[in-house]
Parts: C-alpha cells; structure tokens; sequence
C-alpha cells in the first residue's frame, strides 16, 4: 500500500514570466482553486493522507500558508525546500526521511487529472507491493514528454525522455508510484545531457528489472497541462465548464477530504462557515444534496 505523497512543486516558472515573477506557478489559480489543489487531491483520491510538499526556499512558505498542516482536512502535510532545480529525481533525495522506507507517490505540482473511472486507477496504484507504477497519456505531440513505449499486453519495453523521434505516442504524465526501493534507485541517477536528475531515469531503472507497470489513461480521462500561459487558460476553462455544466467541483480539497472520510460532516460545514463565498456556499450544498 502506497500510503506517503510528495508533491514537487519547485520550478522557476519562467515560461510563465512575468506573472511567475514573485509568485509561485502552482499557487496561480485554475479556474476558481489553486493549481497545487489539483495534485493534491489526485493523491487523497489515492488515498494517500501523508504528504510532503516541496518547493523552492522563497515559496515554501506561501505553500505553508495555503495548505498549514493539513490536518484542517484529515491530512499530515509537511515541507521541504528544493534550493536548486536540480530535477524530479531529486524530490526522493530532498524526501528521503518523509519516505524513510515506505512506497512512495510522486505528483507534479502542475498536473491536472480528472475523469470517471481514474480513483480506481489511483486506488489500484496505490495498492502496489513492489515496483513501480506510471500513468501514460495518448498525445497528438509526445516530443515535450516522457515517452513510454508498450507492447499489446502493454509491458512496457522502453522509456526515453523528451525524444525527437517518440517511439510510440504515450506520454508519460506527472504521477509515479514506488516501492521502497525508490529512493536507493534515485540515489543512483546521474545527471541527464540537460544537467537534471531525470524521474525517466528512474523509471528506466524498474522498466530494466521488469518492475514497470504503465497504466493508460482512457480518452475520456483529461490530462491537462499547464506549462504555458495558453495551456493554464485552457485548464481553467475546461475546469469551468465541467462545473458549470455538473455544479460539482474539481479537485475541491474539503469535499474529497469529506467524501474519503477524512473529516466529519461537522469539520466540513465548520470550513465552509469561514468562507463567505460561492466555495463555501458550495461545502454546504454537497452536504445538503441527496445526490452524491
Ligand atoms: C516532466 C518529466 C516528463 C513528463 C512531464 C509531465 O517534464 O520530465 O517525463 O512527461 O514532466 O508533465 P517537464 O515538464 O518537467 O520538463
């Protein structure tokens, strides 16, 4: 059972500049929460309540701010400063104690899931013994990414980062599961050609032993980017028609929390009084609803 997550949200963000200039690109809003609400609450959907974010030394304390302890929302939510963008991998050395021998998550501060059927997709990631598990996502340009390449039972027979000639058109997304193991495995990455400790790296190293297991999103699953000032416009429209259109939020922390039973009826409507707004108006809707 995968029972920690790290969320790495560190980065300079500087194809987001000016707007990235003072603030952090994960604390930007999609739509009408946080960008960093977005991985956090794939990984409670996981069932994962143990997280440790971490983030460069001037933004960890926005973060703290943001999110505090995590216990507001059943959660253990600890931190960690990434002085030097020195690559994903590094998230396992900076979160060697937070991991201290147990599975492991990783997500991406910046990666936005959402789609019916993807809790039983995390929840059966989350359920691994040993190995390692990656979500792949079909895409129309793989250059950008990771890219993974399957056979038809869907073994995966390689692993390359940002190739110019992808192998196959399966991206690799911002969402990794480990063993206990990862942190040994990343101990022994090198620097790739860009200078980073690359998380395909590490991925490459369970794919050699045969312990990669890839999970294809289905199309009806959205992986959004947010790399750029179009791609974070895009998400949030996407965010705001499927609320508009469902009147259910996406990736609303005090609902997951309440849902998963992680917090009572009572702590939820107790959040929602302190928010004089549509957010908490809707915290009381859900509880209200008959329809869940
Ligand atoms: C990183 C990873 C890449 C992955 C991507 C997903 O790339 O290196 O393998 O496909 O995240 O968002 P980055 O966008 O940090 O360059």
């Amino acid at each position: 059972m995968v029972e920690k997550g790290i969320i790495l949200a560190g980065g300079q963000g500087t194809r987001l500049y000016p707007t990235t200039r003072a603030v952090s690109k994960q604390l930007l809003p999609i739509f009408d929460k946080p960008l960093i609400y977005y991985p956090l609450t794939t990984l409670m959907l996981a069932g994962i309540r143990d997280v440790l974010v971490i983030s460069t030394p001037a933004h960890l304390p926005l973060f703290e701010e943001l999110l505090g302890s995590g216990s507001q929302w059943g959660l253990n939510i600890s931190y960690a400063p990434q002085p030097e963008p020195r690559g994903l991998a590094e998230a396992f050395l900076i979160g060697e104690r937070f991991v201290s021998g147990h599975s492991c998550a990783l997500a991406l501060g910046d990666n936005v899931f959402h789609g019916a059927g993807l809790t039983a997709q995390l929840v059966r990631a989350a359920s691994l013994e040993s190995g390692a598990v990656i979500f792949a996502y079909p895409v129309a340009d793989a250059r950008a990414f990771g890219v993974v390449e399957v056979d038809r039972t869907g073994k995966a027979l390689s692993i390359e980062e940002k190739p110019a000639e992808p192998k196959s058109d399966l991206a690799v997304t911002g969402l990794y599961f480990y063993d206990s193991d990862v942190v040994e495995v990343a101990r022994d990455v090198r620097p790739s050609a860009r200078g980073e400790l690359e998380i395909t790296s590490v991925n490459a190293h369970y794919l050699e032993r045969g312990k990669l297991t890839v999970e294809i999103l289905p199309r009806g699953t959205a992986w959004l980017d947010t790399g750029t000032v179009e791609a974070m416009h895009e998400a949030s429209a996407f965010v705001r028609a499927v609320e508009h259109r469902q009147g259910f939020k996406i990736a609303c922390p005090e609902e997951v929390a309440w849902r998963q039973g992680f917090i009572s009826t009572d702590e939820l409507l107790a959040i929602a009084g302190t928010l004089r707004n549509e957010y908490g108006a809707y915290l009381r809707r859900i509880v209200a609803s008959p329809r869940h």
